[in-house]
């Protein structure tokens, strides 16, 4: 299939880039390089620079490129910042978007993955978490993957846009050439890793009088090779209809389990300081998987969180400084 990502210079959208080249697809990648990485980007694919709230640049895109499907990792992450910027977030993650279904819709391209985020429930009624729980978020990141969710089921019933939301849980690792580098960083494995790289003192313990055993939050980490695999599911999966999907692993970690496992894997003592909560963070996010494996046929293969961390510690420690070697943003 010829596939369009968009965001696909990101940290998911770069290791999906690859599966799908490996897997013989045809790959154009839309990405307005704020956050993305160029060296990210396999160069099998033809790499255009935009964003998908530029209407013109979309539609000029959509005339020459003849597209099959459409995988969107675009959009902004951080659920912390976004309870700081929340206008930015919904220009961003609901206007953008909008203007990118608006677009395939015209052209006629009517098969779409959207990377959602298990921000959508809040704090869940119960854990582990399926599909059916109510639509809770707690920061303006998840209400932004909400807000397109429903949007969807519209395109769906309205316009024939066969659609698939994959929930995220807490994505994490690494392949040997593709990883995790933000700029500045906000994410537990990749602080903790940086720690361990001597490039932070110690890790900023966001809240440990949370109600769980150790009294810090419980996140479900999923490797980023599992996640990209998902995603060729679910373009298979569009051919005969939409549905939403949670991607975890079912099993979640503490904060502290999660620093004690990098300890393990890096052999470095990575000191903690406690600091306050922050705000938005939901309690415990764990996932019920068993839809995307009985309906996508998803096999998640690295499980365990040490295997994890291991894959990080190994890109890291092969890009100490990320893609580009830069230092800004790091401290
Ligand atoms: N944390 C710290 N110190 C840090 C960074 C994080 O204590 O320096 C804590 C957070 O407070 C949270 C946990 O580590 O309790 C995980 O935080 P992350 O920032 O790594 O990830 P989040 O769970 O906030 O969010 C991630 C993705 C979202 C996605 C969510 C789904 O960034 O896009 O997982 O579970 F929605």
């Amino acid at each position: 299939m010829r596939v369009l990502v968009v965001g696909g210079a990101g940290y998911i959208g770069s290791v999906t880039v690859s599966e799908l080249l490996e897997s013989g697809h045809e790959v154009t990648v839309f990405d307005n390089m704020s956050t993305g990485h160029r060296e990210a980007v396999p160069a099998k694919a033809q790499l255009v620079s935009g964003d998908v709230r530029d209407e013109a640049a979309l539609a000029q895109l959509f005339s020459s490129a003849k597209l099959d499907a459409v995988i969107y990792y675009g959009g902004l992450i951080a659920a912390g910042e976004s309870m700081q910027k929340p206008g930015l977030y919904f220009d961003h993650n609901v206007s953008g978007v909008i203007t990118l279904l608006n677009t395939m819709v015209a052209h006629g391209v009517l098969r779409f993955v959207f990377s959602s985020s298990a921000a959508v429930y809040g704090e869940p009624e119960a854990v582990p978490i399926t599909e059916d729980q109510p639509l809770r978020p707690v920061n303006p990141y998840g209400e932004t993957k909400a807000a397109i969710e429903r949007l969807l089921r519209w395109y769906d019933s309205q316009c024939g846009l066969r659609h698939v939301s994959l929930r995220y849980f807490n994505a994490a690792g690494a392949t040997a050439n593709l990883g995790e580098d933000h700029s500045p960083e906000t994410h537990l494995i990749p602080i903790v890793l940086q720690v361990a790289l001597g490039q932070r003192e110690y890790v900023p313990l966001f809240g440990s009088d949370y109600p769980t055993p150790d009294g810090t939050c419980i996140r479900d980490y999923v490797h980023v090779s599992d996640l990209a695999e998902a995603h060729l599911l679910a373009m298979q999966r569009c051919k005969v209809g939409s549905g939403v999907y949670n991607l975890g692993v079912g099993h979640g970690f503490s904060n502290l389990e999660v620093i004690e496992a990098a300890r393990r894997v890096t052999g470095h003592p990575i000191p903690v300081r406690n600091e306050a909560r922050r705000a938005g963070d939901p309690v415990a996010l764990v996932a019920s998987a068993e839809k995307a494996k009985a309906e996508l046929g998803w096999r998640p293969k690295i499980t365990a969180l040490e295997e994890i961390v291991a894959s990080a510690w190994r890109w890291h420690r092969s890009h100490p400084h990320g893609y580009s070697g830069a230092e800004e943003g790091r401290r």
